[in-house]
């Protein structure tokens, strides 16, 4: 299926839409001068977040302190709790970069979002009985099995299988979380259950993303993901960190992965170009002020964008005249799959968006209508990715890098499309490199291995060999 060709397809648009088109593209187009705006900001935001005063992006030390050689061996469980989904894994690790993976996926009940402690980890502790008695013999009396817990909210971290959750992100909103460690919650979870898991490391899926895209591609530098929500992770050195001073005896050049929870970036609303929009967004989110960044970018809130706009132009009388929208005033009834295949709409009439309007939203859209609601799921993509260049150009300056490889993942990254296309215009765009070809561009965003499990695996495999070796 390839997208008509846009050219000349606005012709039978009327003139009202028209101007409304226009006036959308103006609010969500970034341009290479604003792009370099933030980046320039985005440097200084890094370094803040490092700074012993800190800043608003958090810039977590993780204990990650080194990347595979690739010769590591063993059978280790991850367990990922992203946002969406809970997964299990089992990753047994071959030597020479090369693994094998069982896994079972469960679904995660949006209540359990906002539901009880409790509730969150015995079913958590459920899922991992389950998967392990499936795969295993016996689950009393053994050994324990070592798992690499990612757990991708932001956590202090005082050591590698520690981590006290700041505040949820994502939508999550579960009491009596925050500010407590999570990694006894889960032991005690599973204790109550009588399952023998020990939890060897917990990580950020950023971070097990650039681990683990570095097992297979050692030239990866940094660990990127753009799913529900969007992060990075790439390597300092200790001497890099001046919020570890005095807390660490270690020397300077010892590298550590930073979590940066970037999707805190701006959180003081001086750069960024948000729109009244994602004012609201903000506003109506369990957590104001708080990841802003993120709310312009990530897959959890890129159709509610879309919704909000479309709500506004038909309360303006520009669209769905005459039409019940009912449907569309459910909050997140829109999600970035949703946008994705409205973008990627074969028909000339697009007429696959007239039926997934008529069908999910009783709404009866016009030829016109149907040309700007295309229009603005491209201007909201388009927008996403272009920011999100930002933050990997604003790491590679900070960090001197002239050119390297991420490992990238998550819905949007690999789902939406053009992202990927669009992500790197923009990065062209920042850097003014003059390469015609994208395979050519110095840094590079590739598709990354499975972070939350193998990376989170490979992470348990490191530490256990540190801990072998006596090693902090
Ligand atoms: C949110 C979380 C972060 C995670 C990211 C991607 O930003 O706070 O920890 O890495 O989503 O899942």
């Amino acid at each position: 299926k390839k997208p008509p060709s846009r050219k000349g397809s606005m012709v039978d648009v009327p003139r009202d839409l028209l101007e409304q088109i226009a006036q959308l593209e103006k609010l969500l187009t970034v341009e290479t001068t604003k792009l370099c705006e933030i980046v320039d900001h985005f440097v200084k935001e890094l370094e803040k977040g490092l700074s012993k005063e800190g800043g608003n992006i958090p810039m977590i030390p993780t204990w990650v302190m080194n990347m595979p050689e690739g010769n590591e061996t063993g059978k280790y469980l991850a367990l990922d709790m992203g946002g969406t989904n809970l997964r299990v894994v089992e990753v047994e690790l071959l030597g020479n970069r090369n693994f094998d993976v069982i896994q079972s996926k469960y679904r995660m009940p949006p209540e359990m979002k906002t539901g009880s402690s409790e509730q969150l980890w015995d079913y958590i502790a459920d899922c991992l009985k389950s998967f392990v008695e499936e795969n295993h013999e016996s689950v009393e009396g053994e050994d324990s099995l070592h798992l690499g817990f990612t757990f991708s909210y932001p956590c202090s971290q005082s050591a590698i299988n520690k981590g006290i959750l700041q505040r949820w992100t994502k939508g999550f909103d579960i009491d009596n979380v925050e500010g407590h460690d999570v990694q006894p919650m889960l032991e005690a979870a599973l204790q109550r259950k009588n399952v023998s898991i020990k939890v060897t490391a917990l990580i950020n899926d950023t971070t097990g993303t650039m681990v683990a895209s570095n097992y297979t591609d050692p030239k990866t530098q940094m660990g990127l993901i753009f799913g529900t929500g969007c992060n990075a992770a790439y390597f300092e050195t200790i001497g890099n960190i001046p919020k570890l001073e005095g807390l660490v005896d270690l020397p300077p050049d010892t590298p550590m992965a930073i979590n940066c929870e970037w999707g805190a970036f701006d959180n003081e609303h001086v750069v960024l170009p948000r729109t009244a929009y994602d004012v609201q967004i903000d506003n109506e989110s369990p957590r104001p002020n708080q990841q802003s960044f993120e709310k312009m970018i990530a897959g959890l809130y890129l159709g509610e964008i879309q919704r909000l706009i479309m709500l506004d132009l038909h309360a303006q009388g520009f669209i769905f005249e005459r039409q019940d929208v009912e449907k569309l005033k459910v909050p997140y009834s829109i999600d970035a799959s949703l946008l994705s295949q409205i973008e990627e709409d074969p028909f000339e009439n697009l007429s696959e968006v007239e039926e997934i309007f008529l069908r999910r939203f009783l709404i009866t859209t016009t030829g016109p209508e149907r040309k700007l609601l295309r229009r603005l799921a491209e201007l909201i993509g388009t927008r996403a990715a272009r920011l999100s260049a930002c933050g990997v150009a604003a790491i590679c300056k900070k960090k001197g890098i002239t050119a390297c490889h991420a490992g990238a993942d998550g819905s949007v990254f690999n789902k939406y499309p053009n992202f990927q296309e669009r992500g790197a215009q923009a990065l062209k765009e920042i850097f003014g490199w003059t390469e015609a070809n994208p395979k050519d561009y110095p840094v590079k965003l590739l598709p990354a291995e499975d972070g939350s499990g193998v990376g989170a695996a490979l992470i348990a495999a490191l530490t256990l060999k540190r801990l072998n070796e006596g090693l902090p």
